[in-house]
């Protein structure tokens, strides 16, 4: 069963504010897509890996790809407008022999091998899809105005992370639907009536949105 990783790396980072785009952002020593590469590239579940960059970063991609020695990496294509057009893309440059599509946000740096193994063992069950997340453990409320119209009853409700694991038929098909806006693969999925598994996820997922996040995310290095 191969196992193709699109590692979606072609957002602004307008939250973060830098001079750059956010994978291209110093996380340690070198530029934060550095990590996810590499990890991705040294998981044992993972046989090849397509790259998305930002307009006019393919070329940096590569030789940073090359410097750390990602021997996985296949392409690098370039990303598009929304998170979707960036999935559509990467995906287009798997094979059609790919047999599991592993989407993951360059944006959560610290993947870890064993939330790989649990997602492809749940498709190894038979389900279109599998995605990680962690127990939510706020109080949550619906609010209106900045005035509380209810608090909404926590059971059955998880924060949802990437990589996200499809069968990689079932995810060109929901790429293929039109006029969907999503914010990860699994809605695009499900509204093709796809049945996903949720895993375990990890904390150390973290996705990088402001500074204060990278800094955490340093911090676990
Ligand atoms: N992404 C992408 N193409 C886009 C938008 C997002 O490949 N057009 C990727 C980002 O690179 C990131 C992941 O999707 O790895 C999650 O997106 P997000 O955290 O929102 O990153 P940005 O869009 O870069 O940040 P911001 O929304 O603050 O501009
Ligand atoms: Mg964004």
């Amino acid at each position: 069963m191969s196992v193709w990783a699109v590692l979606v790396a072609a957002g602004r980072g307008e939250r973060l504010g830098e001079d750059r785009p956010k994978a291209f952002v110093r996380l340690g020593d070198l530029p934060l897509l550095a990590e996810p590469l590499r990890r991705l590239d040294e998981c044992p579940w993972v046989d090849s890996v397509v790259v998305v960059a930002p307009p006019e970063w393919e070329e940096p991609a590569i030789l940073l790809a090359e410097e750390i020695g990602a021997s996985k990496v296949s392409a690098c294509v370039t990303g598009g407008e929304t998170r979707t057009d960036s999935v559509r893309a990467g995906v287009d440059d798997v094979p059609d022999e790919a047999a599991v599509i592993l989407v993951h946000d360059a944006a959560r740096p610290l993947l870890p091998d064993d939330v790989v193994e649990r997602l492809v063992a749940a498709l190894g069950e038979g389900y279109d899809g599998a995605v990680p997340a962690l127990p939510v453990a706020d109080t949550i409320k619906r609010v209106d105005s900045d005035v509380i119209r209810e608090t909404v009853p926590r059971d059955g409700l998880v924060t949802v992370q990437t990589p996200q694991a499809f069968v990689a038929p079932v995810l060109r098909a929901a790429l293929a639907r039109d006029g969907l806006r999503a914010t990860d693969c699994a809605t695009l999925v499900e509204a093709a009536g796809g049945r996903i598994k949720v895993v375990a996820g990890d904390e150390r997922l973290l996705k990088v949105t402001t500074k204060a996040d990278l800094e955490r995310v340093a911090a676990w290095l």
